[in-house]
């Protein structure tokens, strides 16, 4: 199939492209590099040894959209172009809301148009809330975001759910993926912030290669095992093989709206993340425990076994994978 990745150069994008490219399927990239770099376009070429065909441009233009439709024969869209930083969202709700939900209003457009009628969505497990119970489960209750983030993914879902309302022809998948770590094993393509990292494993990384003094465990006093934070962490290129599955889901069913979570269902604290990592890389993760990150939430992991059972996807790489491979990136990323 030819593939229209939005936001392709980006952390999961530029995983999910390799694996599209290995699968061998053609593939197309609209990024505007608001955060991702354009020589990630090569790094998928050394990996591959393929080409993405790449635009430059912004998702909310319905120009450029158009002309990637008219010139490409497309066959289905990937959706990872977006805004993900949740402090930012609350300071910035216009830019966010702008950015999550206007630009998928005009993809959806200008697919209608084009009569390309297969999406896959990229949401969160922020959509959850505060989770009432754990491991999260599809059918589970949605909403109670606490920050324009999350609540530009729930909306976008609604959006989704309403168009296939409308018109049953539409094919959809819609992946709430939990919380991506790792990168390629190649080490050339993985996720760079910009700035001081807000989440977890990218400021581990950066206090073991001593470009931070010191982790900021956000608090040791949540009812779990240890006392910190349990998350579902999931290996990128584990994440990445889920968009394969999806696709060929859409492509077996012709028609049809599907929700999937995609994590391991194994919940690791913030401890056993630094203790993880710390053994596997044999190197020392200094940290302190210091208050709650408000808006912080105890636990949240999934039951994957909805995608393992339709798709027949499951999460293979470990948590030592995810430690090694996130090191091995930021480490490659000095010395290249
Ligand atoms: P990322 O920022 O690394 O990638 C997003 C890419 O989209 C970037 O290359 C960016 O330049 C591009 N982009 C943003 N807005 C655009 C626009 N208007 N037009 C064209 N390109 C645009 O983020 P990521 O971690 O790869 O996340 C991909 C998707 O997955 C996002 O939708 C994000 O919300 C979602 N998601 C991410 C996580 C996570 O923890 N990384 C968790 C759940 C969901
Ligand atoms: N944490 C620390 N110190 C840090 C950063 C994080 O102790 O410096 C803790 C947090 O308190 C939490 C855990 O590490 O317990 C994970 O935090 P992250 O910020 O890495 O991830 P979150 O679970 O808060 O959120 C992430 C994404 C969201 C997404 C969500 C679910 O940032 O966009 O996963 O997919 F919605």
């Amino acid at each position: 199939m030819k593939i229209l990745v939005t936001g392709g150069l980006g952390y999961i994008g530029s995983h999910t492209c390799v694996e599209l490219l290995q699968e061998g399927h053609d593939v197309v990239v609209l990024d505007n590099l608001s955060n991702s770099k354009e020589e990630v376009k090569d790094k998928i070429k050394k990996i591959t040894g393929k080409e993405v065909k790449l635009y430059l441009g912004d998702m909310i233009n319905e120009i450029l959209l158009d002309e990637i439709f008219t010139k490409e024969k497309i066959d289905a869209v990937i959706d990872f172009a977006a805004y993900k930083a949740v402090g930012e969202s609350v300071k910035k709700p216009v830019e966010y809301y702008t950015n999550n939900i206007s630009t998928v209003l005009v993809l959806l457009k200008v697919m209608k148009k084009h009569n390309v009628k297969k999406l896959v969505f990229s949401s969160s497990a922020t959509v959850y809330g505060n989770p009432e119970h754990v491991p999260i489960k599809e059918t589970d209750k949605t909403g109670g975001t606490t920050n324009p983030y999350g609540t530009s993914k729930l909306f976008v879902e609604q959006i989704l759910k309403d168009l296939y309302a409308s018109d049953n022809t539409w094919d959809i998948a819609i992946l709430r993926y939990f919380n991506p770590i790792g990168a390629h094993k190649s080490g050339l393509i993985g996720e760079e912030p910009n700035g001081i990292p807000a989440n977890l494993m990218p400021y581990i990384t950066k206090v073991a290669n001593k470009e931070l003094e010191c982790l900021s465990v956000f608090g040791n006093d949540y009812k779990t095992k240890d006392g910190t934070g349990v998350r579902d962490y999931i290996h990128v290129v584990d994440l990445a093989k889920g968009h394969i599955k999806a696709l060929e889901k859409l492509e077996k069913e012709k028609q049809g709206l599907y929700i999937y979570n995609l994590g391991t269902g194994i919940g690791y604290s913030v401890l056993d993340i630094i203790n993880a990592f710390e053994k596997v890389n044999k190197v020392k993760v200094n940290y302190k425990i210091v208050d709650r990150r408000p808006g912080d939430i105890a636990e949240c992991y999934s039951d994957p076994s909805k995608a393992k059972e339709e798709l027949g996807w499951e999460a293979t790489l470990t948590i030592e994978d995810m430690c090694r491979d996130a090191y091995n990136f930021v480490k490659n990323k000095m010395i290249s």
